[in-house]
């Protein structure tokens, strides 16, 4: 028995390799520092996606038809109930797209989840949804979604190295429920809408709102170490830090860290994060010697989003907008193996009693 699984090896991948012990992220061949930066959430889409299916076209005509599939979800858009967190919402949103198996299913979902978080930002504010504009790159186009106007150059380019820093990263628990949908011959969609469900929990994807909570309640360097130990002492668990796989740190905290440096106005902020995490390691090694904790990826998620103007609430569905690539990939994957993802349990229960 091992309840966290973390022993078990459950699926075989070419798409990503998390190398804990040296901080290493492999996406398909590629590590991730020669990816962010370098590459296009559409060309990383489209890296993830080869060879799943068979009529991908080249990398600037999946762009286009992801432009023209912001479109068609937006159709949709109208139909976004009230009421519900960002999160929530998206998840309400991705459910009126329907499923399938093929690229239209995917382009569809990936497309829908820049739409809909754009739309349950806006929702959130009484402010109406603005249409997509499918000539614009899948990030510049968000951010003009989520705020009606057009973002610098450095504000696409920056949310544009997010998402493909964090558009794969192995057997996470998102993409295993993914996975594990996908291996029911359930569909795409129903795939995307479990490894959502499952990155909404704070100790996956729900992790960014509270570090900027946190960093809140610090308020100054000083009160740092007597508020973490504080935290700690009630058992708490200090968001942005630690990981099941990472034993040193995790290296999508550097690559979001180099994005950050595209705001310059934005330093002291990055200053002041920094004083905090250094204090964060140092009482975490102290309280955990022999477990190496460290800086994870949502750590400076939450001071790039924040620089770019979204909302707390909707940290998590931005997150999901990067990793639906990913979990998309994963699903064809899986479906592909034609393998039912079913373990067993070991009952612990009462026994029937035997009749003498
Ligand atoms: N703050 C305080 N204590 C911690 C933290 C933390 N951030 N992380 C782990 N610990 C403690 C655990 O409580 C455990 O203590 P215990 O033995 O007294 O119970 C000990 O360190 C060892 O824990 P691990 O086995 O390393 O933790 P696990 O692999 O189960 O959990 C997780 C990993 C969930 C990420 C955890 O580190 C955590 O809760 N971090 C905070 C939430 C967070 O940042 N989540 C985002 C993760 S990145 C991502 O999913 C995209």
């Amino acid at each position: 028995m091992d309840a966290g699984l973390e022993q078990v090896v459950a699926a075989e991948t070419v798409l990503s390799d998390v190398d804990g012990e040296n901080g290493r992220l492999v996406i398909r061949g590629h590590e991730l520092s020669a990816l962010a930066g370098h590459f296009s959430f559409e060309e990383v889409i489209h890296l993830l996606w080869q060879g799943f299916f068979a009529d991908l076209p080249p990398p600037d005509v999946l762009k286009a038809m992801l432009g023209e599939a912001r479109l068609a979800a937006s159709a949709r858009v109208k139909d976004l109930p009230s009421g519900l967190s960002a999160i929530e919402t998206l998840r309400a949103g991705l459910s009126l797209l329907g499923d399938g198996d093929d690229l239209n299913t995917a382009l569809r979902f990936t497309a829908g989840a820049a739409v809909m978080t754009a739309a349950a930002i806006r929702k959130a504010d009484g402010k109406m949804p603005i249409a997509p504009d499918a000539a614009l790159s899948h990030a510049g186009d968000f951010l003009r979604m989520m705020r009606g106007a057009p973002p610098s150059p450095a504000e696409a380019a920056s949310l544009d190295r997010y998402l493909v820093t964090i558009s794969d990263h192995g057997l996470n628990a998102s993409t295993f429920a993914a996975r594990v949908v996908a291996s029911t011959a359930a569909g795409i969609g129903s795939a995307v809408i479990a490894g959502l469900s499952a990155l909404k929990g704070p100790l996956h994807g729900g992790a960014p709102g509270p570090v900027l909570d946190m960093l809140d309640a610090i308020g100054t360097p000083d009160a740092a170490e007597s508020f973490i130990d504080a935290a700690m002492a009630r058992g708490e668990r200090l968001m942005g830090f630690g990981h099941r796989i990472y034993r040193v740190r995790d290296p999508r905290a550097d690559a979001l860290k180099a994005a950050l440096r595209l705001f310059p106005q934005n330093a002291g902020r990055v200053a002041f994060a920094e004083e905090i995490e250094r204090t964060a390691i140092a009482r975490l090694r102290m309280k955990y010697p022999a477990r190496a904790l460290d800086t994870n990826v949502e750590f400076y998620t939450a001071l790039l989003l924040e620089a770019l103007g979204v909302p707390r609430v909707a940290f998590t569905p931005l997150f999901a907008m990067g990793r639906v690539a990913g979990w998309i990939a994963h699903a064809r994957e899986q479906a592909a193996t034609k393998r039912l993802i079913r373990p067993r349990s070991l009952y612990v229960g009462p026994r029937p009693r035997v009749a003498a």
